[in-house]
This record gives C-alpha cells, sequence and structure tokens, in this order.
C-alpha cells in the first residue's frame, strides 16, 4: 500500500514535470469533459420552474411557481430561476439561452449523446420566452417574482409564497435590452432547431423578428422603466445598443435576410463596434458580437465586417500576455480574474468565445493580429484549455468548481433549493423564515445541484467554500451555459488523450 502511493506520487510528480515541459499533456481524459458536459447541462434541470416532466433526473427538484402571471392572465409558468434565489429574471434568461443556442450551433457536433439533452435545455427557455413574448403584442414580460421580498426569504421554490409579481416592458415602459436580448436567444435557438423542428424553428425566428422590432422602434433601458426591480439585480449597466447589435445579428445569421444586414451595416457604429471592450457577460454584449460578426467577414468576405475582426483580435490579444494590447488579470493560479463576484461568469464566457473564433479562424486559415505579432487558432485554444481545466480541478486549491465533479468541490452552494432539504424528504413547508437555518447551517448542502459551476475563487486562488458567501459560492445559468460549448469542444478535440 505504501510503496503503491509512493510509485503513484512519484509518477505523479514525473507527469506534471512533463506537463508542464510541453502541452502534450492534460490534467482531464476526454471522457472526464463528457461527463463535465454532461453535468453542465444537467445542472439547468435544478433551475426549472413550473411542471417537472417524468423523465427530470435532478429529482429533489419539484413543481414551482404554477399559477406564475395568473393573476395577470398570462401563462408564464416554466422557464428558469437564474441562480439561486426563485425569480425569472428575464434579462439573464434571454442571455443564458442565447449561449446555450451558440453552444450547441458551434459545438453540437461535439456533444454526442448529450446534444437532446442541450436542446430539452434550450427549449424549457424558449417555450417561456415564447409565451412571455406573444401574450400581449407591443409587450414583453421580463420578469416573474419580486426579487427584495424573495430575497427576504430563504425558501424552497416549492414552497415559495412570496409575490409573484409580473412585470413588463412595453411601448410606454421600454426595455430595448431585454426585449433585444430575448430576440436574440429566439433567434440563436431558430437555428438550434432548423432541422429537427423546422416548425418550432419558424416560430422562433418570427417571433425574434417581431420582438427586436418593438425592441428598436420603442427605445428605452429597461433599467429607467423597471429600476427598484431590475437594479441592483441586471441592471442593464452597458445600456441597450449593445443588445439591439447583437439581436440584429443574430438575425441575420439565422435568417440571412437583408435588412438585418443592412441595419448593421447602417448602426454598427453608433451601436457599440468602434469600441475595444474587455468584458462580455448577460450586461455587455459588444464582443460576443464581434466575434459572431467577424464570422460574416471571414466566411463571405462582407468587407463592411472587416472592422468587427479587427476589435474581435484586440479582444483576443487582451486576454494573452506579451502581446501588445494585453491588459487582462491573472490570479497566480492562471485563472481570469475580472470581479470579485461571480468571476466565472466571464471565464465561461471567454473560453467559450476563444474556441469560437479558434474555429471561425481556423476554418479559414487565418490568425489573430496583434499588433506585430499573431495568435494561431491552437493558441487561443490552449488558453481556453487552461481556464476549463482550472475549473474543472487543474488548479491552486486542487478542487473542481463545478459541483458534483471530481472529489473535491463546492459543499456550502448558495442556492434556496440545494441547501434545504427536498420536498421528497421533508413534505412540510418550510416557511420564509425558518428556511435562514438553513443558510447559515456549516453542514454540506443535501441536495446536490449537480453541474452547478459557482460564482468562484477570488484573485489569489482562495475560495471560500461558505454559503453566505454568495459572491464565491453561488452557481448562475449564464455561468453554465457558455461552458457547455466549451467543454463539449474538449470532448471531442483533447489534445492528450
Ligand atoms: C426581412 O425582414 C424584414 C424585417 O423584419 C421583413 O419585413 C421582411 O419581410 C423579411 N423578408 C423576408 C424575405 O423574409
Ligand atoms: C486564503 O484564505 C485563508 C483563509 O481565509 C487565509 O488565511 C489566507 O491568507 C488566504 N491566502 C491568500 C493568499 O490570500
Amino acid at each position: 500500500m505504501a510503496s503503491n502511493t509512493t510509485q503513484s506520487l512519484v509518477l505523479q510528480v514525473v507527469l506534471s514535470t512533463i506537463c508542464s515541459l510541453s502541452l502534450l499533456c492534460s490534467a482531464f481524459t476526454s471522457q472526464d469533459y463528457a461527463n463535465a458536459l454532461e453535468k453542465s447541462i444537467l445542472f439547468f434541470e435544478g433551475q426549472r420552474s413550473g411542471k417537472l416532466p417524468a423523465n427530470q433526473r435532478l429529482n429533489w427538484r419539484g413543481d414551482s411557481g404554477l399559477s406564475d402571471g395568473s393573476s395577470y392572465h398570462v401563462d408564464l409558468v416554466g422557464g428558469y430561476y437564474d441562480a439561486g434565489d426563485n425569480v425569472k429574471f428575464g434579462l439573464p434568461m434571454a442571455f443564458t439561452t442565447t449561449m446555450l443556442a451558440w453552444s450547441v450551433i458551434e459545438f453540437g457536433s461535439s456533444m454526442q449523446n448529450q446534444l437532446e439533452n442541450a436542446k430539452v435545455a434550450i427549449r424549457w427557455s424558449t417555450d417561456y420566452l415564447l409565451k412571455a413574448a406573444r401574450s400581449t403584442p407591443g409587450s414583453l414580460y421580463v420578469q416573474v417574482g419580486d426579487p427584495n421580498m424573495d430575497h427576504k426569504c430563504w425558501e424552497r421554490p416549492e414552497d415559495m409564497d412570496t409575490p409573484r409579481n409580473v412585470y413588463k416592458v412595453s411601448t410606454q415602459n421600454p426595455g430595448s435590452d431585454v426585449a433585444a436580448e430575448t430576440a436574440a436567444a429566439l433567434a440563436a435557438a431558430s437555428i438550434v432547431f432548423k432541422e429537427s423542428d423546422p416548425a418550432y424553428s419558424t416560430k422562433l425566428l418570427h417571433t425574434a423578428m417581431t420582438v427586436f422590432d418593438f425592441a428598436d422602434r420603442y427605445r428605452g433601458s429597461y433599467s429607467d422603466s423597471l429600476n427598484s426591480v431590475v437594479c441592483p439585480f441586471y441592471c442593464s449597466y452597458s445600456g441597450y445598443h449593445d443588445e439591439l447589435l447583437w439581436g440584429a445579428s443574430w438575425i441575420h445569421r439565422s435568417s440571412q435576410n437583408s435588412s438585418y444586414l443592412a441595419y448593421i451595416q447602417a448602426n454598427g457604429h453608433t451601436m457599440g463596434a468602434d469600441d475595444d471592450d474587455y468584458s462580455f457577460s448577460w450586461d455587455d454584449k459588444r464582443t460576443g458580437t464581434k466575434i459572431l460578426l467577424s464570422k460574416g467577414f471571414l466566411d463571405k468576405n462582407e468587407v463592411d465586417f472587416q472592422q468587427y475582426k479587427s476589435h474581435a483580435d484586440n479582444y483576443i490579444c487582451s486576454l494573452v500576455p506579451g502581446t501588445s494590447s494585453f491588459q487582462a488579470q491573472y490570479t497566480p493560479g492562471g485563472l481570469l480574474y475580472k470581479a470579485s463576484e461571480s468571476n466565472l461568469q466571464y471565464v465561461t464566457s471567454t473560453a467559450f468565445i476563444l474556441l469560437t473564433y479558434a474555429k471561425y479562424l481556423s476554418s479559414k486559415g487565418a490568425v489573430a493580429s496583434c499588433g506585430s505579432s499573431t495568435l494561431s487558432a491552437d493558441e487561443l485554444i490552449a488558453e481556453a484549455k487552461r481556464q476549463v481545466d482550472y475549473i474543472l480541478g487543474d488548479n491552486p486549491a486542487k478542487m473542481s468548481y463545478m459541483v458534483g465533479f471530481g472529489d473535491k468541490y463546492p459543499q456550502h452552494v448558495h442556492h434556496r433549493g440545494s441547501s434545504l432539504p427536498s420536498i421528497r424528504a421533508h413534505p412540510d413547508r418550510i416557511s420564509c423564515s425558518n428556511g435562514f437555518q438553513y443558510l447559515y447551517s456549516g453542514s454540506s448542502n443535501p441536495n446536490i445541484l449537480v453541474g452547478a459551476i459557482v460564482g468562484g475563487p477570488d484573485r489569489k486562488d482562495n475560495f471560500s467554500d461558505d454559503r453566505n458567501n454568495y459572491q464565491q459560492s453561488e452557481p448562475a445559468t449564464y455561468i453554465n451555459a457558455p461552458f457547455v460549448g466549451a467543454v463539449a469542444f474538449f470532448s471531442s478535440h483533447n489534445p492528450s488523450h
């Protein structure tokens, strides 16, 4: 036993020496990535609102929010809770959906038996977004649940008794940010279902066009219209121009309708095409739009889109030390670091962007230009892999930041449903205030929210596995969504195995 341990220790040291000398070594096998892919999608079942289907796999969850919308005479049952609470926030839900769809569009061919699950995860959201968009013309439902009241309770979704207020944007109270993101989500999803369900795909695309038209015609930020219930939670800090350009770009990609190309050409300059911007999140879509439109330039030589490729290059170069525009921050352990709260959302979105851009570049034998130097697609893939591997456990803390993956992962996830006893184990109601004992308890969460990626470690690679530290221990749908695509890529393109 002892000598086996010594041997394996020696082997580990030898391997890690080889690994640090060569890129030919990986901490994870293709099976590991495939396993992480399956879990990254499974997580969405834990976030489901509405009536759960018979094949629900995370079976510690039950039905919830079954009368959402009813007091307003609309059916708003379904959709996803954004994170560790029980509110359905439209802006992050739509962005999550866009990123899940983009994951399938670029890397669905690597998903194998998980492709169907990924499509189910998208449809769970698009079914809801269609209801939110089609219930009343000239308006869009963008939220269910009063977040200020919700956050005063620590309650399972199944027990929820806080006000399920419904919020909408309309011609008088516009919300071009949330509406254009919803259009982007519907348009991206229409690409996913184009072959497998053409009728659904058409419905998604037509609704995307209608919602986009509403977003563009009645301009304003939902942070002004709905301030007290969307700020500071999902305030649109970047305004709505970025979403209008993003929404038009997705409809263009799905429909190839020249009106949207003309819209992009006419409005790009005033909608963020000229900014060098270095974050990509549920709030700010500028970087994603540039990557997306670069494909038009690379594939079809649409010269109007050349500027998007230059800006996409600038973003990519900003991530890589030694290049002229380098400006990213990394932890000593090599994790991209942007913010103390929910940092891993930027890591997963960046890993996805790196891989997607690498795909666009390599299909044309192109490179990213960083002043006098260049970056190849392989270099982008290597950087994405470092970030993905860090999340999965190749990091100084030697722990995975994906719940249920590997031997060591967060146990005190800031998530109501996961931290309270399951209604299966404890059918009696646990009231708003009685739930707080579970928030403050030192015990591990009783229900494993398999696949959830949490906010993640601090700038020194330190992670506090503390339920009350929501900055680090809370999962969110928009952390996972781009990871689905990134980890799918590595499940079939693992350099070492
Ligand atoms: C293209 O989009 C515009 C704007 O939504 C619409 O009016 C037009 O009918 C579309 N054209 C086609 C061929 O679908
Ligand atoms: C990491 O956190 C621990 C516990 O809070 C603390 O003792 C340590 O100094 C931290 N390390 C760094 C590098 O910040």
